[in-house]
């Protein structure tokens, strides 16, 4: 990961200790590259005549592919749609799912999620949908499959969670869930935002029936994107203008942002070239390249965050979510006693270290369910961090305590 972390210019640079990449992660050198070819040479709009506009279709579509493989259905390109962000999207999605609902249908939402896979579910009550709320215990943080047996019925249409926790690290356990939905009519939605930097998503593992998240997590500039099964898909209305033939433009209304669709194909060049680095040779799938790509950054990761938890514990912080390095992401949220977190994470910010304060949009898990109404100071690694980013927040955060 040493070689890895070269190729990301912003963190050469040394400026900032990036350890709010949980919000959105920095770009490598190829990525920043394909971003600026795109608009020299391809910023046309798509479907035309002319070379130009033929190679930027041709590459997004290359890209979709390239985004269902990634996912985990790679025959399914038709079902990826591109968009604003992972927000943009799940709001499209249950308001296309409203449609094929009968007042008294019930909708199951997480007390772990982000609020993206929330309040789009929240929204639908008032066309008289009952959304209940799987809530985590407060001793661990997570979501326990017991726990939705008493939430699940007949009438369930769809349960909608997180595949990890944006603001605690937690896993969500979303492939338990869709073999508990397998014989049951419930769709599965699941939002990838957060687990996607850290491990390789997998709709067909999940059994899932859609799956959001964000490409500017994953070493892409800004872009989201949403993936429906096609039993879904068949079932629900689109977006798409009245003359569009079916398929995916039908989910992506207007002109997408197509430099960064085509960036994020870099950012997959990224991770494929981490698995090459790694052994997996250019004839095997490019998905076994990602997986032992993703293989090699779960373990470095894990190895920082030991470090980092060590040295919370050392100076006293109360963690909250899972205790060790198992189930859940290198993403930890702590409180110090006696220091409001935003107090922290201003002080920090001065010396250049970037971390987030508050809920990060997880509002209803830090206020109900871990009842912390200033919320946590927010540490997230990714895999081109290393130990002198951990040791310097360690650093900071002591001269707070001492
Ligand atoms: C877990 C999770 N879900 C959803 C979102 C929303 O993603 P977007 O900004 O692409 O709408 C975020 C963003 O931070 C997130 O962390």
């Amino acid at each position: 990961m040493r070689e890895a972390r070269t190729r990301f210019p912003a963190v050469m640079a040394g400026e900032t200790v990036f350890l709010d990449n949980a919000s959105g992660a920095q770009l490598p050198e190829r990525v920043l590259d394909a971003m600026q070819h795109a608009m020299r040479t391809l910023q046309v709009n798509k479907g035309g005549h002319y070379p130009a506009s033929q190679r930027v279709t041709a590459a997004k579509e290359r890209v979709r592919e390239r985004t269902a493989a990634f996912l985990g259905a790679p025959h399914d390109a038709e079902g990826v749609a591109f968009g604003a962000n992972a927000t943009t999207l799940l709001f499209l999605l249950a308001e296309a799912v409203v449609d094929t609902l009968e007042e008294g249908d019930e909708i199951i939402v997480t007390g772990l999620d982000h609020h993206a896979n929330r309040d789009p579910w929240l929204r639908l009550a008032r066309r008289g949908v009952v959304v209940r709320t799987w809530a985590p215990r407060s001793a661990d943080g997570a979501l326990h499959l017991g726990d939705l047996e008493g939430l699940l019925n007949g009438r369930t249409r769809v349960v909608a969670m997180t595949a990890a926790s944006n603001l605690l690290g937690t896993h969500g356990p979303v492939a338990d869930v869709g073999a508990r939905l397998a014989d049951h009519p419930a769709r599965l939605v699941v939002d990838a935002v957060h687990h996607a930097p850290h491990a390789l998503p997998d709709v067909a593992a999940w059994q899932a029936d859609a799956v959001a998240f964000s490409p500017y997590k994953v070493f892409a500039p800004h872009l989201g994107a949403l993936w429906i099964h096609e039993t879904w898909r068949a079932e629900l209305p689109d977006w798409g203008l009245s003359f569009l033939p079916t398929g995916p433009l039908r989910w992506e209304p207007g002109t997408q942002n197509h430099e960064a669709i085509l960036a994020w194909g870099a950012a997959l060049d990224h991770l494929t070239w981490l698995g090459e680095r790694l052994g997996v040779p250019g004839e095997e799938s490019e998905r076994a390249r990602w997986r032992a790509a993703y293989h090699a950054i779960d373990a470095y990761e894990r190895r920082l965050l030991e470090r980092l938890l060590t040295g919370l514990d050392a100076l006293g912080a109360k963690r909250y979510g899972a205790r060790g390095l198992d189930g859940r992401t290198a993403t930890v949220g702590f409180t110090l006693q006696g220091h409001e977190p935003l107090a922290i994470a201003k002080y920090l910010g001065k010396a250049g270290i970037a971390v987030t304060a508050g809920h990060a949009y997880a509002e209803r898990l830090v206020t109900e369910h871990l009842e912390l109404p200033d919320g946590v100071v927010r540490a997230s690694l990714l895999h081109y961090s290393d130990e002198s980013d951990v040791d310097a927040l360690l650093a900071e955060l002591a001269t707070i305590v001492t």
